[in-house]
Order: structure tokens, then C-alpha cells, then sequence
């Protein structure tokens, strides 16, 4: 596919160039400006990368004026409703969908690799009991390139691979052994009888003493909050893991670096800060309050879980979440849930009022997620770690995607310097007080 048959011109310092304009399979088109430096003396400067694209990428797609989120070209809400996470892994990371022989093959992998070295369990040991199961994870995930270092490798494509299979299986189990930590609890062994989700459900809430049964709907509803966050084009944490790799950073170091980006509350750390907002808000009645705060320019409030970079509609993954969030609470019984209906009304109101209207904020997946892992059982502390479980694939896929492509180079972005010009150093005793 020849993507570049348009140019734009541009004029600066005197000199007219033509720039070639690269063209998407879908969506807006991009100024190639590779040569601006070195043939017109200029950068360009655009603080957030608001709008710029550090990458070609074939893995995800987002329109944000349609509020339409494709993986591999197939639509989230497709996913959603007819796949299952491992079928989406392998999706985002090979490309296709799999062959009943290929998922076969793939799951089989995968369940193989969920035990994590057992030396690990003695590392979880020097973190603080009370550390957020985040904090533990970022430490944990990076020490696998110390526990894995015969798939740190990054120009063998086989060690690529093996870390890949590697990372997708034992994230949770680290997440899951985070968590027990954190409560005190003894670590649950992966179980190979159990899907993905439910596993993962096994590990966090099964103890030795007793017999724990997954609920196959609770398994279901993981299984779907993890494919709806499986990837999400070059977000802060896939930028983050995708710099990290592109000085040759192994691939454990480079995930690592997207948890810790994850965890920010304008990023991932959102599904958490929003359960703790609308537990604040408390009642319906007190929902105008913070609307009025989160308008107010003075006030740094932000109401969480609202407003995305991309979507300027619906984040069609809050729509899945909000059905799931209903279906999860009628089959647990909780019914007039304080929190839900909070949720609703202030989506109710904030989607009426003019500032959100105006600057197109909608519900953001992180809306209604934290109220269904809550339902599940899980605390607050545990909403941003299923939130890496679930991208940990993403973020390998796309790292993988960087390392095969020919344009691939150190992530080094420039500045526009405002500080002093060039000045002379002041010996001590000349410097006043
Ligand atoms: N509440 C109130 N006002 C908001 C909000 C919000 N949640 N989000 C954006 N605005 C306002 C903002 O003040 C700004 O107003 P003005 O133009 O008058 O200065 C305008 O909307 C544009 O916002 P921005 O911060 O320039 O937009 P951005 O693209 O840089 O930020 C965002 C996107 C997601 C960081 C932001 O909407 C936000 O902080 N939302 C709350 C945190 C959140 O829910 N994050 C999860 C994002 S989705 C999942 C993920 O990425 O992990």
C-alpha cells in the first residue's frame, strides 16, 4: 500500500518545503515531518501530543467523533458479546482471529506459563505489608527480567515470544499475589482447570482452608471488563512501554514502565479515584454540589471517570460496562445500590449540562467498572491492577509491533527551551545572600 500521494507546503524562515501527507486505512490523514529539522531549521511543538502520531500502528482503532473502538478491525461491542479474552489476546497480538487449533494451542500456552518462579514468593516479602497492590506490582513485574533472563533477548524473535506468552500468564498470578499480600493472606496457586477470568477471580479470592466456587457469570463479567481493556491505540501507558522499548529496553522493564504509567489517576488509577468520588458524593442529592465544582475553573476537582483524549462521544466501552454493572448486581442481589445510582444520576445530570455538552465529556470506561469489581468483592486498591492485567497484552502486542518495524527508532522528542541563555558560572563568595 503506497500511503503517501498528497504533500502539504509549508513556508517558514524564508524557504517554501512540501511534506508528505501519509494516509491511514482509516481516519484523518498525517503530516510526515521527519525532514522538517534538518530542511527548514524548525520543530514542532505540541505539548500532550494532542496532535501527533508517534507510530504507524495496526493493531487498534479509535474514532472518537463516532465513539468507535475497532481491535484488528473488529468492533469492541462484537468482542464483547461473542469472544472471550485469550481469543481477543490473540487477536491484538497476531493479528487474526484463531483458527479452533490455533486457540487451542495459544490457551494451552498460556495456562502453562501462570506459575511464576517460586523464588518470587520471597521477593513479594521485602515490599511493606500495607503496599498498594500498584506499588507491588510495578517492583514485581520489573524483577522478571531478573527471573526470566533467558527471554530478555529482544533481537531473538523467540525470546520475544516466550516473554510475551510469559507476561500475558503471570501478570495476574502477580496481581492476585499482590493482593494477598496486602491483605495478609497465603498465595493462591494458579489453577490449570479454570479459565483465564476465573483463575484469576480463584487466585484473589480462594483460601486454603475452604473450598472456593468461581460464579461462571462473575468469571464472564471479568472475562469482559479484561476485553474491554485489553488495548487502546498509543494511550500514556502504551507510549510510555513503546519509548521504554525503543532504546532495546527488555520487555519486562518496558511493562513495568507502563504500570507505573497506568497508575495516574488521569490514566488507569481513574477507575479507583472514581469509585472513592461517587462513595464521597454519597447521595443524590448532593450530586449538583460536585457538578458545580467540577466546573468551577478554581477548583481542581475533576469528575472522575468522565472526559477522554480521543472519544468526543459515548467511550463505547462505558456502554458495555454500564449493561455489565446492571447485569452483575441483579445476579448478586444487590439491589438500590447507593453508589450505582449515584453513578446514574450524575450521568444523568452532567450529559444535560451545558460545560459537558460543550466540551464533550462522556462516561469513560473507568465509569462504571470500579462499581462491578466492587460488587465482585474486590477493594479500590485492586481496580487499577485489573486494569494492567487486562492491557498487559496490549502493551505487548504493540511492543512487539515497534520492534518489527523498519522506521523504528530511540524515542527522543525535542523542546522548546525558555530557560536562561548561555551564562557564566559565579564563584560562592560573589553570590549575595
Ligand atoms: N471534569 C471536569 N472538567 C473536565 C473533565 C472532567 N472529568 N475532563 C476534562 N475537563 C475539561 C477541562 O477542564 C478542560 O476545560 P477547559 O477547556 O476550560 O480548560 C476541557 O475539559 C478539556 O480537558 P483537557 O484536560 O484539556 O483534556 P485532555 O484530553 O487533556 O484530558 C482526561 C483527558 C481523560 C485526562 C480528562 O478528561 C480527565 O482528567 N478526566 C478525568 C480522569 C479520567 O476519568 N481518566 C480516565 C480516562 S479513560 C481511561 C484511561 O485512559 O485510562
Amino acid at each position: 500500500m503506497d500511503k503517501v500521494n498528497k504533500t502539504a507546503t509549508l513556508s517558514v524562515n524564508g524557504k517554501t518545503i512540501e511534506l508528505p501527507v501519509l494516509q491511514p486505512t482509516v481516519g484523518p490523514d498525517a503530516i510526515d515531518i521527519r525532514k522538517l529539522y534538518s530542511e527548514a531549521g524548525v520543530f514542532t511543538y505540541d505539548p500532550g501530543f494532542t496532535s501527533t502520531a508517534s507510530c504507524d500502528s495496526a493493531i487498534t482503532y479509535i474514532d472518537g467523533d463516532k465513539g468507535e473502538l475497532l481491535y484488528r478491525g473488529y468492533p469492541i461491542e462484537q468482542l464483547a458479546e461473542k469472544s472471550h479474552y485469550l481469543e481477543v489476546c490473540y487477536l491484538l497480538l497476531y493479528g487474526e482471529l484463531p483458527t479452533p487449533e490455533q486457540l487451542a494451542d495459544f490457551e494451552e500456552r498460556i495456562t502453562r506459563h501462570t506459575m511464576v518462579h517460586e523464588q518470587m514468593h520471597y521477593f513479594f516479602r521485602g515490599f511493606r505489608r500495607d503496599s498498594h497492590p500498584m506499588a507491588t506490582m510495578v517492583g514485581v513485574v520489573g524483577a522478571m527480567s531478573a527471573f526470566y533472563h533467558d527471554s530478555t533477548d529482544i533481537s531473538d524473535p523467540w525470546q520475544r515470544e516466550v516473554a510475551a506468552i510469559r507476561m500475558i500468564a503471570k501478570v495476574p498470578t502477580i496481581a492476585a499475589m499482590a493482593y494477598k499480600y496486602s491483605i495478609g493472606q497465603p498465595f493462591i496457586y494458579p489453577r490449570n482447570d479454570l479459565d483465564y477470568a476465573a483463575n484469576f477471580l480463584h487466585m484473589c479470592f480462594a483460601v486454603p482452608c475452604e473450598p472456593y466456587i468461581v460464579r461462571p457469570e462473575l468469571a464472564r463479567a471479568m472475562d469482559r471488563i479484561m476485553m474491554l481493556h485489553a488495548d487502546h491505540e498509543q494511550n500514556a501507558s502504551t507510549s510510555t512501554v513503546r519509548l521504554a522499548g525503543s532504546s532495546g529496553a527488555n520487555p519486562f522493564a518496558c511493562i513495568a514502565a507502563g504500570i507505573a504509567c497506568l497508575w495516574g489517576p488521569a490514566h488507569g488509577g481513574a477507575n479507583q479515584a472514581c469509585l472513592e468520588m461517587l462513595r464521597e458524593i454519597g447521595s443524590v442529592d448532593r450530586i449538583p454540589e460536585y457538578i458545580k465544582r467540577a466546573k468551577d475553573k478554581n477548583d481542581p476537582f475533576r469528575l472522575m471517570g468522565f472526559g477522554h483524549r480521543v472519544y468526543k462521544n459515548f467511550d463505547p466501552r462505558a456502554k458495555v460496562m454500564k449493561e455489565s454493572a446492571d447485569e452483575v448486581l441483579d445476579l448478586l442481589g444487590i439491589k438500590n445500590n447507593p453508589t450505582l445510582q449515584v453513578a446514574k444520576e450524575l450521568e444523568r445530570i452532567a450529559l444535560q449540562d451545558d460545560y459537558f455538552i460543550e466540551k464533550k465529556l462522556y462516561p469513560n470506561v473507568d465509569f462504571y467498572s470500579g462499581i462491578i469489581l466492587e460488587a465482585m468483592g474486590f477493594p479500590t486498591s485492586m481496580f487499577t491492577p485489573i486494569f494492567a492485567v487486562s492491557r498487559t497484552v496490549g502493551w505487548i502486542s504493540q511492543w512487539k509491533e515497534m520492534l518489527t518495524d523498519p522506521t523504528q527508532k530511540i524515542g527522543r522528542p525535542r523542546q522548546l527551551y525558555i530557560g536562561h541563555t548561555r551564562r557564566d558560572y559565579v564563584d560562592l563568595e560573589q553570590r549575595g545572600s
